[in-house]
């Protein structure tokens, strides 16, 4: 690599390799690392650290460090550290199979915060001393300024907090990057704080470049090696038909003026049925869209090329292969159009109020009463964490889960009496979606809500059992057992959740 990505002269002698950076990190360290949904995470210091731990375990040494990151990172990161038994404590989302198996066994402790809430912990010293800092850049100034690379995390807070800082400068990550991120260093602890001066989601209120006290900076390595660019899989039928369902209901809201024509910003979360919605959007009647989400993929590439959407603001880029050298072609293109922010301010509920957000997140159940579970299978496991979809969900304008309306072949009903783990509740939740139906949940009352997302979100093969669920709920409350306002069987709110871990299917 050249040296050209590292151009302050001081910096230049703290270059080492990875192994030496690592051997920095002592056990029992609160490591703060960069990354967010598989973009600008450190590729070769916590594979070293991963080594390094294993020689230790080998000779019968402890070596466990708490791994602190924007969210989810790649198997040269969580997956190398998990499989070592290296992660004493996660936080916050994280979504790799080794770290979730490591975790839902009992052998390594997993919090899981709302993005927005973690640098702010930090500052509040709510999670103890932070000792190191493992950041990837895109390069380094003369003056030691840092280009953030392809998201932007909890960097700037970990630069800023940690004791000690190890810096990856990663000429993979574009030298055109340098100009897109906008760092915000005006963000107080109580009672000193101020408004946050952003209006609009394209509003720029901080400086292009990160900031670290060169002292601390006790490492810097070199890398050259690629971000976790997974592909999409096309939408399927069902990803479609829930995108052609949200569509509706949009320009429905238009048609009410609930909605101006080029929409509220968007926010939208990961995976293949949230591209599905971007790419319904770019095909759809609505022009000049903005977005103030988390991660950019694909979908909303697609429509800042097609001119749908105007701008995005983001903190991480999350593409597909095909993304990233669509992105590479057109850098000035997107430079012009797109903005990555620390994520205190992406999903900060003050910015995400005041914008008015449309936000999309998927879930893994929703109950008749519209609490929605996005983090635990059968009310035990984790899947990946709530991520910043409370961040949004809570202060959206709008805010939308959805899910297919069974899983697992049609053995799970998403749709259930009682959800096994609560991430949202029924007062932040407005919209649930599915394949069959749309459930607008505005201004209807518990029991109102449960008729409207049976009959329009459960499956066929679960309405029979839904319904009778409630008669018979609320027949036992008119008999004495229990209240009318949010009808249950106590004893049977669960079942069918029991049933499935018990016979491998929710309802007999
Ligand atoms: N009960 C049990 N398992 C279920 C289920 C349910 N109701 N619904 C889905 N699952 C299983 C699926 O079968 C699948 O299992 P597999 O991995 O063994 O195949 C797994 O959960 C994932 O389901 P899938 O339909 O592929 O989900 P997805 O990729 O659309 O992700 C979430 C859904 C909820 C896991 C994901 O959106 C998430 O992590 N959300 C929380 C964070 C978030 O919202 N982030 C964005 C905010 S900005």
């Amino acid at each position: 690599m050249s040296a050209s990505r590292i151009q302050h002269a001081g910096l230049r002698q703290k270059i080492m390799s990875a192994e030496a950076a690592a051997a920095l990190i002592r056990h029992g360290d609160h490591v703060g690392m960069s990354g967010f949904t598989g973009a600008g995470y450190p590729k070769l210091v916590p594979a070293a650290l991963a080594r390094h731990i294993e020689q230790a375990n080998a000779s019968g040494e402890t070596f466990r460090i708490g791994v602190w990151t924007g969210a989810s990172t790649a198997p040269e990161l969580d997956g190398a550290l998990a499989q070592v038994g290296g992660i004493e404590m996660r936080l916050p989302y994280q979504s790799d199979p080794t770290c979730r198996a490591r975790i839902n066994a009992g052998q390594m402790e997993y919090i899981d915060i709302h993005l927005s809430h973690v640098a702010q912990f930090v500052w509040f010293g709510f999670l103890g001393q932070l000792n190191v800092a493992v950041v990837e850049v895109a390069g380094i100034l003369e003056d030691g300024r840092l280009i953030p690379a392809s998201s932007v995390g909890n960097n700037k807070t970990w630069l800023d907090q940690a004791d000690k800082v190890i810096l990856e400068v990663n000429s993979w990550q574009p030298a055109g990057l340098e100009g897109m991120h906008d760092i915000y260093y005006g963000t107080h602890r109580p009672p000193h704080r101020k408004p946050i001066p952003l209006e609009h989601p394209g509003d720029r209120i901080g400086e292009p470049y990160l900031h670290v006290d060169l002292d601390k900076v006790v490492a810097v390595v070199e890398t050259h090696l690629p971000d976790r660019n997974s592909s999409f899989t096309p939408p399927d039928e069902t990803s479609n038909r829930i995108a052609a369902h949200i569509l509706d209901f949009l320009g429905h809201e238009v048609k009410k003026g609930r909605l101006p024509p080029e929409l509220l910003p968007l926010q939208s979360g990961v995976g293949n049925i949230a591209n599905a919605v971007l790419s319904g959007l770019n095909q759809g009647p609505f022009e000049r869209m903005t977005g103030y989400t988390e991660v950019l993929q694909d979908g909303m590439l697609e429509m800042l090329k097609s001119g749908k959407l105007a701008m995005a603001s983001a903190t991480a880029l999350s593409l597909s292969p095909a993304g990233m050298t669509e992105f590479l072609d057109h850098l000035d293109f997107y430079r012009e159009r797109i903005v990555l922010r620390p994520q205190e301010i992406s999903n900060h509920p003050e910015v995400i109020r005041r914008l008015g957000i449309i936000s999309m997140n998927g879930m893994i159940e929703a109950d008749l009463y519209g609490n929605v579970n996005s983090t635990h299978i059968m009310g035990t496991r984790i899947m990946n964490g709530i991520g910043g979809s409370g961040d949004f969900a809570r202060n959206a304008y709008l805010a939308m889960f959805m899910t297919p309306s069974t899983a697992k072949d049609g053995a799970i009903s998403c749709i259930v009496p009682m959800v096994s783990h609560v991430d949202h509740t029924e007062h932040d939740v407005q919209v649930v979606v599915t394949e069959q139906g749309l459930a607008d949940l505005r201004g209807l009352a518990p029991r109102q809500r449960a008729q409207v997302v049976i009959e329009r979100c459960a499956h066929p093969d679960f309405r029979p059992a839904l319904r009778d669920y409630v008669a018979r709920a609320e027949r036992s409350a008119r008999q004495g057992l229990g209240g009318l306002h949010t009808p249950h069987l106590l004893d049977e709110a669960l079942s069918w959740h029991s049933r499935f871990e018990r016979e491998g299917r929710m309802v007999a």
